[in-house]
């Protein structure tokens, strides 16, 4: 598939995404109209959408009906929006700048910015729970699943080792399992949502393979989103660079130099294509998987 083709698919996701993600604030409610700004200041502020188009694309390559998988995009983005609104925070890395805009604290206030990560995540699982399309069965064990790889054993657990780090060095092992659950978790539930909308159940051997490529794109995204953070230009990224120095993060770099970090997340795409490439349809994944290791954004 081409760049140019690949970028067609993702503009077509994000827009149905962007879409759906809109209806979830149809209702207006007089009380808690900041709340519903600040949530709608972060959701719509811009973003690759890579998660949700991972959604989408997994549930086409097996067959599945679109509607069904939407409503699982959404609680994917809104749980990805929510951990940036936090991960943002002066208590955590303390950024001012996201997608482009002032992060969310920076507009309003730290208070309403906690509030609305939670009222982003509570949402998500409302999302995923009422998916009528996807059916009763299948919504539930979503919601399971995405609540496993949001939580303590993902990417909440990997949050806490990341912030555990910044006093202490940890080894190779202990920051691949700090970025497979910090980001890696939730690029898993990402995909594995998408086939559970077109009914894989889990004990299908099909979901070892999407596994496979979720786990190597996972991170491989992180390794270079570490690197971004060296090399990367801040209009680009929509985000403040150097910020992990400044944190005293521990980071791929920490490891390897920028082109073996480079070279590592390569060899991770090659791997996550390799887990797909088989099945007819899947020129989308691969092609996807190959950009996000050499994008600039
Ligand atoms: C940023 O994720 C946070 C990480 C997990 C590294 P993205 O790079 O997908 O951010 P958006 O959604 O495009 O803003
Ligand atoms: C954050 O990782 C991953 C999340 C769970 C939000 P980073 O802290 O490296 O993400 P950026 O660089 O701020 O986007
Ligand atoms: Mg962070
Ligand atoms: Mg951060
Ligand atoms: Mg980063």
């Amino acid at each position: 598939m081409t760049e140019e083709a690949l970028m067609l698919s993702l503009h077509r996701d994000a827009t149905a995404t962007e879409h759906a993600l809109r209806s979830y604030y149809d209702e207006a409610d007089g009380d808690i109209a900041l709340l519903l700004q600040s949530e709608q200041y972060s959701l719509f502020a811009g973003g690759k959408r890579i998660r949700p188009a991972l959604t989408l694309e997994f549930c086409r390559l097996f067959g599945g009906d679109e509607e069904a998988a939407l409503p699982f995009a959404c609680a994917v983005e809104m749980v990805h929006t929510y951990s940036l609104i936090h991960d943002d925070l002066p208590c955590m890395d303390d950024d001012d700048l996201r997608r482009g805009k002032p992060t969310n604290h920076k507009v309003y206030g730290e208070a309403v910015a906690l509030l609305a990560g939670d009222s982003l995540l509570t949402a998500a699982f409302e999302a995923a729970a009422t998916n009528t399309a996807a059916g009763a069965e299948t919504s539930a064990m979503a919601v399971a699943y995405l609540a496993g790889c949001a939580g303590r054993a993902g990417m909440i657990g990997g949050q806490m080792m990341d912030i555990e780090g910044e006093s202490r060095e940890l080894s190779l092992d202990e920051l691949l399992r700090l970025h497979s659950r910090k980001t890696g978790a939730l690029i898993n539930a990402a995909c594995v949502l998408g086939a559970m909308a077109a009914g894989l159940r889990p004990g299908d051997a099909r979901l070892e393979r999407v596994n496979s490529y979720a786990e190597s794109i996972g991170l491989a995204f992180q390794i270079v989103d570490d690197i971004l953070d060296v090399t990367g230009d801040e209009s680009a990224l929509g985000k403040r660079t150097g910020v992990d120095a400044a944190h005293q993060k521990n980071t791929f770099l920490r490891f390897y130099p920028v082109e073996q970090a480079q070279l590592y997340a390569d060899r991770l795409t090659r791997a996550a294509v390799e887990a797909v490439r088989d099945w007819p349809g899947s020129e989308m994944l691969c092609a996807l998987a190959e950009w996000l290791a050499r994008r600039k954004q």
